[in-house]
């Protein structure tokens, strides 16, 4: 079977580098120009045709993205929430969402990344059949993030976390494809020196079983994390200046759930009168009259 039904957005985390912001609320609910963060890791899941969707996040806020969010149908998709109880790391997502995923293969996306431009994720989520799948995108700053090392023939030879000296430019974004046997392998790890499951582990578990791809992403995509403050008023005018030149909306979850087919005309006009007047209302008046 080929394919990725399944995606998880990972919103929990502590969210420390944004306090005081995130006293009231977490980092994934703070406004990214004119919509919450999480929209935008939603929109790349659904872009990709992933219509079953579990949030994760903490205690705390796992309630109020099902307040923001409910079951998904506004959007047209399926919905569930599962808590994190502590953040110790990325892959414990695939523990916290085990009986969600269910030995079928899923597509994780950090509730603070946004991609924008044409990635073919559709593609490469129908094509998916097994192993890990991950990306590389040139970085200014790679001692940030896991980083790529390739030979000279492109091979990928290691993934290493935030090495004070980086053998690429190549870091790792928050968008991974596992196979069915993720939560399994997450199972043999070791939590790092600092008590997390580390994703970069698990990438190197399947580079050691000759089971990691490793796609570079290309200069017309976008990626944005937006854990800083400055990154968080970068992204928010990054999305505010496409928006403004375009008309368009980047990431309005009811607007690709129609595009996707996901709605239907009747289900999006019934969408728009629960959606109180306002310009996001306009827009999507505009989107049902194919005026987008
Ligand atoms: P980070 O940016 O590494 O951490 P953070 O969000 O806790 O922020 P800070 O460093 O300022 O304290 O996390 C990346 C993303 O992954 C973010 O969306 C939060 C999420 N995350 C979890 O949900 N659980 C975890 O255990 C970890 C490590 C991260």
């Amino acid at each position: 079977m080929t394919g990725i039904k399944k995606g998880i957005v990972l919103a929990g985390g502590a969210g420390t580098r944004l306090y005081p912001l995130t006293l009231i609320a977490s980092k994934q609910l703070q406004p990214v120009y004119d919509k919450p963060m999480i929209y935008y890791p939603l929109a790349t899941l659904m872009t990709a045709g992933i219509r079953d969707i579990l949030i994760i996040s903490t205690p705390l806020d796992t309630p109020r993205f099902r307040e923001l969010l409910g079951d998904g149908s506004r959007f047209g998709i399926r919905l569930s929430y599962a808590v994190q109880p502590e953040p110790k790391g990325i892959a414990q997502a695939f523990l916290v969402g085990e009986d969600f995923i269910a030995g079928d293969p899923v597509c994780l996306i950090l509730g603070d990344n946004i991609f924008y431009g044409k990635m073919g994720l559709d593609r490469i989520v129908q094509d998916f059949s097994s192993g890990a799948r991950v990306f590389g995108y040139p970085v200014a700053d790679p001692e940030r993030y896991g980083v790529v090392e390739f030979d000279k023939d492109g091979q990928v030879l290691s993934i290493e976390e935030k090495p004070p000296k980086p053998k690429s430019h190549y870091a790792v974004p928050g968008l991974y494809l596992f196979d069915g046997k993720v939560s399994e392998l997450v199972r043999l790890q070791k939590p790092s020196t600092r008590g997390e499951l580390e994703i970069t582990d698990l990438n190197m578990a399947y580079l050691r079983r000759g089971e990691l791809a490793v796609e570079k992403l290309g200069r017309g995509i976008a990626w944005l994390d937006t854990g800083t403050h400055t990154s968080l008023l970068e992204a928010s005018h990054f999305i505010g200046t496409l928006e403004a030149r375009q008309g368009l909306k980047i990431a309005c979850l009811e607007e690709v759930a129609f595009m996707k087919g996901f709605l239907t005309r009747t289900e999006m006009e019934k969408v728009i009168a629960q959606t109180p007047m306002s310009s996001y209302r306009e827009y999507l008046e505009r989107v049902v009259r194919d005026e987008c």
